[in-house]
């Protein structure tokens, strides 16, 4: 039997990003599976240009990734309470191609950041952000990891007990989802 096609989505670009970490992370306790990081490195969304050009390669392989994904897992970082510019910009982008690929999709989001509360906030504008898409969103249990850059040791793995129990809930949670 194929392995489960996941998909990890990072809000935060840079090469270190702990947003990336954790989704790595997630498929780690998420278990046997294909797991495949999407770019959101997109062009700014433009009307003219759409209408110039049509919907950029990279919009489309975005799109692609996430319809043939059987679950996907988002983590954004929290920017002045919000979730990131880059993400919002690719869910705007993707909304715009055809085929709806983010409906019934089962879909787990977290967050990390540098302050107390894990990006709680952002997280919350996040699943707002997706109601438009109808994904199946899990509701919990909520994932921000606080404190994000000391949070991983040298392995890139989770060190505190709380957060493994945590992800590993919500990935039995998502595996379930698809099963569903
Ligand atoms: C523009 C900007 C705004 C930020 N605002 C917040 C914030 O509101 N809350 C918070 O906890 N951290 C905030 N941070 C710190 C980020 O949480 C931190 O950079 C985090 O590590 C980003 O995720 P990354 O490691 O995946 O890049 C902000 C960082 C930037 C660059």
């Amino acid at each position: 039997m194929s392995q489960h096609q996941l998909l990890g989505l990072s809000g935060a670009l840079r090469g270190g990003s702990t947003n990336a970490s954790l989704l790595r992370e997630a498929a780690r306790f998420f278990g046997p599976c294909d797991f495949i990081e999407g770019d959101l490195n997109l062009p700014l969304y433009d009307g003219d240009a759409e209408a110039e050009s049509g919907i950029p390669d990279a919009v489309q392989k975005l799109a692609d990734q996430i319809a043939a994904a059987d679950a996907v897992v988002i983590s954004t970082p929290e920017y002045n309470k919000g979730p990131s510019g880059v993400l919002k910009n690719a869910l705007d982008w993707v909304s715009r191609t055809k085929g709806s690929p983010w409906s019934g999709k089962p879909v787990a989001v977290m967050s990390a950041a540098a302050g107390r509360a894990g990006g709680e906030r952002a997280q919350m504008i996040l699943r707002g952000f997706m109601v438009p898409f109808r994904p199946r969103i899990l509701q919990g249990p909520e994932m921000h990891l606080a404190d994000s850059s000391n949070a991983f040791d040298d392995n890139g793995h989770i060190t505190s007990e709380l957060y493994i129990s945590t992800l590993t809930e919500l990935m039995d949670n998502l595996r379930r989802e698809i099963n569903r």
